[in-house]
């Protein structure tokens, strides 16, 4: 297959005729079903504390949302989620939370190793941007992944929505930290927003080649999703801005031309993209290119509470209901449920 260029890259994401966007649509299908083949691979979301110290211009967690109840799962409500995720029979389960700095190194290794001695779990991190002493700490004990999304290739929009952490000058090279973590040994993921006020078509053209370039494990892209309790709530985009939408269109463009993009990473339908269509936007996603979900584990009376956008889809369900929401749409598009861990499927792997 040949490598897309910028310019094609920036192409498709304009295009808007349906009959001409079917034919990414197919191609999307056809390489997915190639390279990982009908297997849809579950990863539970386990949502384990809303606290967050950062000021993030995007997200609803941001340390300066002072109308949000925070709250962080203990590690038995941890243990007893993950129990579940082997009971369901998902490969892996993913702890996600904000910049909490209670989530100290030595506590998430211990979590990590309970896990690790009680279910034949995968077990993926997503908790921001910790040191690297933190990552080593946490492979040792047994993680497997961290997901760390870029969230735009465009280094100056990034600095301009992600302040610094306190104390800090510069804001953190998330692509470093991701090369970083390659180098102990992860499964890296990344991914971005789609529709940032501020980014443009080339900006998300940028955003597929770096995909690319890193080799991605995983790659999660969903819309951007206006939180009121964020600045960007107040921002309308500079009109010498080439702006992306925002849009359910987009976001399959996206979906589409990362699996083209990167044919054998592991891509999901996201929550994000389900809360612009409940319907058939998660079906959508796995017909355009995606091969994995993340149904929700967390325990119903934190859910609502674990508000990055507003109106989330999955907040009032339980860890059943998602569980057998999600088995019925995969099904109902003729896909199966992937059994194992949906382990990197990378071709170079064998050389790391
Ligand atoms: N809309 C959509 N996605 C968001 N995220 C954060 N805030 C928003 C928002 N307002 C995404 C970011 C982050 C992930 C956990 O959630 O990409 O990495
Ligand atoms: Fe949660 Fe459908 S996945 S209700």
């Amino acid at each position: 297959m040949n490598i897309m260029e910028h310019a094609e890259l920036e192409r498709w994401l304009r295009e808007e005729r349906p009959e001409v966007l079917e034919e990414l649509w197919r191609r999307a299908d056809a390489i997915r079903r190639e390279m990982v083949g009908d297997e849809v691979h579950l990863r539970g979301l386990i949502e384990i504390s809303n606290h967050c110290a950062r000021q993030c211009h995007y997200c609803g967690l941001r340390a300066g949302n002072r109308d949000l109840t925070r709250y962080r799962m203990s590690a038995d409500e941890i243990l007893e989620c993950a129990r579940a995720a082997a009971r369901f029979g998902y490969g892996t389960v993913v702890m996600q939370a904000g910049e909490d700095a209670a989530l100290t190194g030595a506590w998430v290794a211990d979590v990590v190793r309970r896990i690790k001695a009680e279910v034949d779990l995968a077990v993926t991190l997503s908790l921001g941007e910790r040191s690297l002493d933190e990552l080593a700490l946490w492979k040792e004990a047994g993680a497997d992944r961290y997901l760390l999304r870029f969230e735009t290739s465009n280094a100056e929009l990034f600095s301009r929505i992600h302040p610094p952490k306190a104390g800090s000058a510069t804001v953190v090279d998330r692509v470093a930290q991701l090369q970083a973590m390659r180098s102990l040994g992860y499964e890296i993921g990344s991914g971005v927003m789609i529709g940032i006020p501020g980014q443009s078509y080339a900006d998300l053209a940028r955003d597929l080649e770096l995909f690319r370039e890193l080799d991605l494990d995983m790659i999660g892209v969903g819309p951007f999703l206006t939180h009121p309790a964020t600045p960007l709530a107040a921002i309308s985009p500079n009109a010498g801005v080439d702006q992306a939408p925002a849009t359910e269109l987009m976001t399959y463009k996206m979906v589409a031309l990362t699996r083209l993009c990167c044919p054998r990473a592991n891509l999901p339908s996201t929550t994000a993209l389900a809360t612009l269509n409940l319907a058939r936007g998660r079906e959508f996603g796995l017909l355009r290119g995606a091969n994995v979900v993340m149904p929700n584990l967390t325990p119903p009376k934190y859910r609502a509470l674990y508000e990055i956008y507003p109106a989330k889809a999955c907040v009032r369900e339980t860890a059943e209901q998602c569980h057998g929401c999600l088995r019925r749409r995969i099904e109902s598009i003729g896909r199966r449920v992937g059994q194992g861990r949906g382990s990197a499927l990378r071709k170079t792997s064998e050389f790391r």
